[in-house]
């Protein structure tokens, strides 16, 4: 297999690619194994797949991490993704510095162990000035929770006379999602073959490419990377034009 970054048009590049990362636990099945092993093999991919997205020249990967519903995992599962959270954040804090990354988190928050917090917030900090590429932690992510507290947090801005409800338009519901600061989601990549968004950037995705692997999540490479990026330059993205508009804006 050759290198396929020269067949990639690096004036077209997706801004904006998310992952669905799945796949851990039945790659350390697969190798007799339990399935934490699958996440803590899961690293180097998360790494190549920042590095790699950074190198073309995207600009934001949005990772999806934990879910809401991935709390009512065995216990002992949990912990130890909370655990290597923390580690990794804090070993990879000067690697973003030297990298240029700025760090990022969406999601109920709130939810984490303390230390979990208390590092994210600290790399959030330090990070903030970067500016090569955001990467986006989605930490007890549910797109419909997502979407339940903006509109709460819509609804006390028009019961408090602070917001006009005829007002209310996308741009309004985009400031209040935990994306307020991301563009819409241009790539979704999902690993080891399921075709689903399990819950995942619901109103983000709404003109989003959907790219699906059956590469488990702690084999991707950066060969995959430039598989689903030049896929998804091969297709024609019209956003409910036709294919003559689309020609003639080009
Ligand atoms: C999906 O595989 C993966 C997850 C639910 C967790 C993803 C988490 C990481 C890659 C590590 C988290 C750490 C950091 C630093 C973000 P699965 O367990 O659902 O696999 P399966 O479908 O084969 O069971």
């Amino acid at each position: 297999m050759g290198e396929k970054r020269h067949r990639i048009d690096l004036q077209k590049v997706p801004n904006h690619i998310a992952v669905i990362m799945d796949g851990n636990g039945r790659w350390a099945k697969g190798k007799g194994m339990q399935r934490i092993f699958g996440h803590r093999n899961a690293l180097t991919a998360i790494r190549e797949t920042a590095d790699t997205a950074s190198e073309i020249g995207v600009k934001f990967v949005t990772l999806y991490a934990f879910s809401t519903e991935n709390w009512s995992r065995p216990k002992l599962e949990v912990d130890a993704l909370m655990s290597l959270l923390v580690s990794t954040l804090k070993k990879e804090l000067p690697d973003f510095q030297r990298k240029n990354v700025r760090v990022n988190a969406i999601g109920n928050i709130d939810n984490l162990p303390k230390n979990a917090q208390k590092i994210l917030a600290t790399v959030i900090e330090e990070t903030k000035n970067n500016t090569k590429i955001t990467l986006t932690f989605a930490l007890s992510y549910g797109a419909r929770e997502e979407i339940v507290n903006a509109i709460k947090n819509i609804s006390k801005k028009v019961v408090n006379n602070q917001l006009d409800i005829e007002k209310i338009d996308e741009k309004i519901i985009n400031n209040h999602l935990y994306t307020f600061n991301l563009p819409n989601v241009d790539l979704l990549i999902r690993t080891s073959g399921e075709q689903r968004i399990s819950n995942f950037l619901l109103w983000q995705i709404a003109y989003a490419e959907l790219y699906f692997t059956d590469i488990l999540w702690p084999d991707f490479r950066r060969e995959h990377l430039f598989d689903a990026v030049i896929d998804y330059q091969n297709r024609e993205r019209r956003f409910g034009k036709t294919s003559e508009q689309i020609e003639i804006n080009e």
